[in-house]
């Protein structure tokens, strides 16, 4: 889940790229900056990547608060060469590194090998940058013993939309003990070695440090070209200095001018929308085509069917609170997916079947059953020590705390469950959670404006089915960048967009503002049932 929501992140942070970029130059076409060689086969599988590390000033504003590094992976061009592709991890909290060694060849290919693609682990990501990892736990036995006993380790509990009184009176009584709880992680963050740190981390610095990469690769007057990759699906943000395409946009004023306790809701607006359209294809193709379904059943009876594995498994948590699989884990399993809808049929075929049984096995007492069925499923509780890679950006980059109280931030949830996402805003942890009580902010936050006047028009491409990039976002950066923006909507799944294509490979852009893209006929989520079936047997 945080993958996903990290990247709409990032790439609505490129607004802030296009005005630091115009008061930054740093290095000069410096190519010593970079030493490649092989890469650390820990991390980097492929060959015909090669690794570096690049220098960076930990605080771009005071040179002596010294210095850090972070790891940079290049595949090269195999054609004529136009320039660097930076390829942005996404999460907050991915690795950039992962993400080249399993996308740069594909990134290469779609780009005509005309690109450098490069990509890096941001600060406070990973074993080999520095500020790398944000740890706040030293063992996986101090971290469960931390959290023992709270809705961190269990999630929430609650069905349809906090329907039972008895769940609202649950978690508020939970809120006193889990404030405590996010203020003291806030001080254990700080104790650990990486809690030094925690300053230095953030999008504004981010984005300074690829600013700087640019510089010492293409020349400091050299365009910038950008890409966001997200999990098989290409986000497609393209930045090209004069040039920019934006895709899966977030509405950059919120993290830059809200807290995230109302950030959070507003990104899950269309999350129900492509739930529907996932139990709409599973009930089209049938058992045949989707496990969760039987013959002649309606988009509502596969609803139902789901909705009461919630309710069973919210039952069963009710009786024993220390169950393997808690309805939390069912919305984790079906969130992770929404994004993908290559993921629709196993997770309908594979993971569906799975929870079931862990499920029944529960309400009979099985534990043991039980525990064996969760293995297939999203991890919750981790086996080890998790890091705060995610909530340390984002809650680096966010606006100082209002004295929000957990009681707000769980009242949020309780009311968003109705006006936002029913299914999925009381997932929890979730990374913008912890901002309220998280004890830094960055040395630099980028906080607007977002409008400022560009050389050439944007490209902002929004997907109608996104659950966590809503095409709001887009439609509020297009207004945000007035006559710089041009904004295309992609009536489909997420699948890699013709027009950015064009547009990167051969630089044109689309005359129309407000162009809609074809949906992807031939692409079926579902066995025998493609995209068009579904929009068409959609009822909004
Ligand atoms: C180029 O980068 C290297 C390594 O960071 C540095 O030692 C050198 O001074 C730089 N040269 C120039 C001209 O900036
Ligand atoms: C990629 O290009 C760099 C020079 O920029 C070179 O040092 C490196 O060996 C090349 N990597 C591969 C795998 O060919
Ligand atoms: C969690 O608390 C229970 C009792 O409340 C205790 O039996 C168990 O050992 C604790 N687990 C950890 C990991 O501290
Ligand atoms: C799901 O199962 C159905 C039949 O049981 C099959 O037709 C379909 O190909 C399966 N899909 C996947 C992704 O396994
Ligand atoms: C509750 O679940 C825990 C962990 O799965 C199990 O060890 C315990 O025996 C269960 N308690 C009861 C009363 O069934
Ligand atoms: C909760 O959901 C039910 C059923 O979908 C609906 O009738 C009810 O109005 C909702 N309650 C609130 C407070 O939104
Ligand atoms: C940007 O927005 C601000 C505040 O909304 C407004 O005052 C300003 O005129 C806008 N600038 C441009 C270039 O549109
Ligand atoms: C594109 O549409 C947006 C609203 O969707 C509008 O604010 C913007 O001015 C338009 N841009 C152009 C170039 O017409
Ligand atoms: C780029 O332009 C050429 C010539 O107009 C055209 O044949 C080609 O299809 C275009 N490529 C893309 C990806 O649009």
């Amino acid at each position: 889940m945080h993958l996903i929501v990290l990247a709409a992140i990032l790439i609505g942070s490129l607004a802030e790229a296009a005005v630091l970029r115009d008061e930054q130059r740093v290095g000069g076409g410096n190519q010593s900056a970079f030493q490649w060689g092989p890469c650390d086969p820990s991390i980097v599988t492929n060959p015909s990547i090669s690794c570096s590390f690049f220098e960076i000033p930990l605080d771009y504003h005071d040179l002596f608060a010294g210095y850090g590094r972070i790891a940079v992976a290049k595949a090269n061009a195999t054609a004529e060469r136009f320039g660097t592709l930076f390829v942005n991890p996404g999460g907050p909290g991915q690795s950039g590194l992962a993400v080249l060694d399993a996308f740069g060849p594909m990134v290469l290919a779609l780009t005509g090998g005309h690109y450098d693609v490069v990509s890096w682990d941001p600060r406070g990501v990973g074993p080999l940058t520095i500020p790398g990892d944000i740890q706040c736990f030293s063992s996986i036995e101090e971290y469960n013993t931390f959290w023992n006993g709270t809705i961190e380790l269990t999630g929430i509990e609650m069905t349809g939309n906090f329907t039972d009184p008895e769940d609202i009176k649950a978690l508020l009584s939970q809120a006193p003990i889990m404030q405590k709880k996010y203020e003291e992680l806030g001080k254990r963050c700080l104790q650990q070695p990486s809690g030094q740190y925690l300053q230095y981390v953030g999008t504004a610095a981010t984005v300074r440090d690829m600013v700087a990469m640019a510089d010492a690769l293409d020349g400091p007057n050299a365009p910038i070209n950008y890409a966001g990759i997200s999990y098989g699906t290409i986000l497609g943000s393209w930045f090209i200095n004069r040039r920019v395409v934006l895709d899966g946009v977030i509405n950059p004023a919120f993290l830059a001018t809200e807290e995230t306790i109302t950030f959070w809701p507003k990104l899950l607006v269309d999350a129900d929308k492509v739930y529907d359209a996932f139990v709409t294809g599973c009930a089209l193709s049938g058992p045949d085509g989707c496990a969760i379904a039987t013959e002649g059943q309606s988009p509502a009876d596969v609803d139902a069917t789901i909705q009461g594995l919630i309710k069973r498994a919210h039952d069963a948590a009710r009786k024993n609170s220390s169950i393997p699989v808690t309805s939390t884990d069912i919305r984790l399993e079906l969130f992770g997916a929404m994004y993908f809808p290559d993921e629709w049929a196993p997770l309908a075929n594979v993971s569906y079947p799975q929870a079931v049984a862990a499920v029944d096995a529960e309400s009979g007492s099985n534990d043991l059953r039980a525990r064996a069925m969760r293995r297939g499923l999203r991890k919750r509780q981790a086996n080890q020590v998790p890091t705060y890679n995610g909530p340390a950006i984002s809650c680096s980059d966010s606006v100082n705390s209002r004295g929000t109280t957990m009681t707000d931030v769980f009242k949020e949830i309780i009311s968003s469950s109705r006006t936002s996402s029913h299914i999925f805003s009381s997932i929890w942890p979730d990374m913008f959670q912890y901002c309220p009580f998280w004890p830094v902010r960055a040395v630099e936050r980028y906080q607007g404006p977002f409008n400022k006047t560009l050389a050439n028009k944007v490209l902002i491409i929004s997907n109608t089915y996104d659950p966590v990039t809503p095409v709001s976002g887009a439609r509020a950066l297009a207004e945000l960048l007035g006559d710089d923006g041009v904004l295309v909507l992609q009536d489909g799944f997420g699948c890699i967009n013709q027009i950015a294509f064009a547009y990167f490979v051969n630089g044109t852009i689309p005359a129309d503002n407000n162009t809609l893209c074809q949906v992807d006929t031939d692409y079926e989520p579902f066995a025998g049932v493609d995209t068009e079936a579904i929009l068409a047997a959609l009822s909004f």
